[in-house]
């Protein structure tokens, strides 16, 4: 089902008749940033965060935009109402606006404004109980990885990878090192001890944020470092964190096991600690004990 309305250029529009003009440099060049912003009992989570982000995404491709974090807010909340969304997600893109084609952008640019509302979109319970499976994949991604672009082909041509080879992930591999999911961040877990790689051209990922504060509460030892793409072989817990993910176990990648090849403990307290952060942010009644 379709969602009923959607935000287009500072109105509610009918899903069928909100376009795009075809020379909008979001469809000719991906000159354009994006969101995805999940809420729980019609609440969302760490709204500010994802406003942050999108701002220094902004700042960084010189995007004008066009609301301060109150409008935003204001406009994503209304969007869930209308559309009766209460767990779902809302993806917001903001592109440089329509001009001729011609790479060099001219001044003055409107920036064209599009948010979607939908429901659901949590991994299967199944995902959360058993674990998923993963691939690596080179990462061939351009230089700014910590930009929120849409320019996206390479996650793209990279999960379809996965999803070929039956994987629910792939994890990029650069210059020997693990960095990152195609959309989500990536921890291991060697040792007792919990690693990922350094916001040094990565997604600096909310959700990545939530896990690490919930590990270091925990009382996990943390590092944030670049980890060797060999080490997958002796870790004892792959994890995944993302908006869409939430936390997820890998159990296997590239066809190996990771560990014993089930859902580890590392991985079911930061699971928890997730969606306890969830219910105390949003109030939402969530089932912890997926
Ligand atoms: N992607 N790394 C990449 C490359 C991502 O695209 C994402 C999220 C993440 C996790 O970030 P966060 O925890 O803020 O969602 C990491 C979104 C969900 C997507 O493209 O659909």
């Amino acid at each position: 089902m379709p969602p009923e309305v959607v935000f287009l250029n500072g109105g509610f529009v009918p899903y069928d008749q909100a376009v795009v003009p075809v020379e909008d440099r979001g469809f000719l060049f991906a000159d354009a940033i994006y969101e995805v912003i999940r809420c729980y009992g019609g609440r969302f989570f760490r709204l500010d965060d994802h406003l942050e982000r999108l701002e220094q995404s902004a700042a960084a491709l010189e995007i004008p935009l066009p609301y301060d974090r109150a409008r935003w807010t204001q406009v994503l909340e209304e969007l869930i109402r209308r559309n009766g969304v209460r767990d779902g997600s809302v993806y917001v893109q903001v592109s440089r606006g329509v001009a001729p084609r011609a790479h060099a952008w001219p001044d003055g640019l409107q920036p064209t404004v599009v948010a979607i509302a939908r429901p659901g979109g949590t991994p299967p319970a199944e995902a959360v109980r058993r674990g998923v499976k993963a691939i690596t994949v080179p990462d061939n991604r351009w230089g700014l990885c910590w930009v929120k672009t849409t320019g996206l082909l390479p996650n793209v041509l990279a999960k379809q990878r996965a999803a070929r080879a039956g994987a629910y992930e792939a994890l990029f591999v650069r210059d020997g090192l693990l960095t990152e999911g195609t959309s989500s961040n990536v921890f291991v877990v060697r040792e007792g001890v919990l690693y990922t790689h350094p916001l040094a051209n990565i997604l600096p990922g909310v959700t990545r944020m939530v896990v690490l504060e919930v590990a270091r509460e925990a009382g996990i030892p943390v590092r944030e470092q670049a980890i060797p793409v060999q080490w997958l072989e002796r870790a004892s817990e792959v994890i995944l964190s993302g908006t869409n993910s939430e936390v997820l176990a890998v159990v296997e990648v590239d066809g190996r096991p990771v560990g014993d090849g089930r859902p580890g403990p590392v991985f079911a307290r930061l699971r928890e600690g997730y969606l306890a952060r969830v219910a105390a942010e949003t109030g939402a009644a969530v089932d912890v004990g997926a």
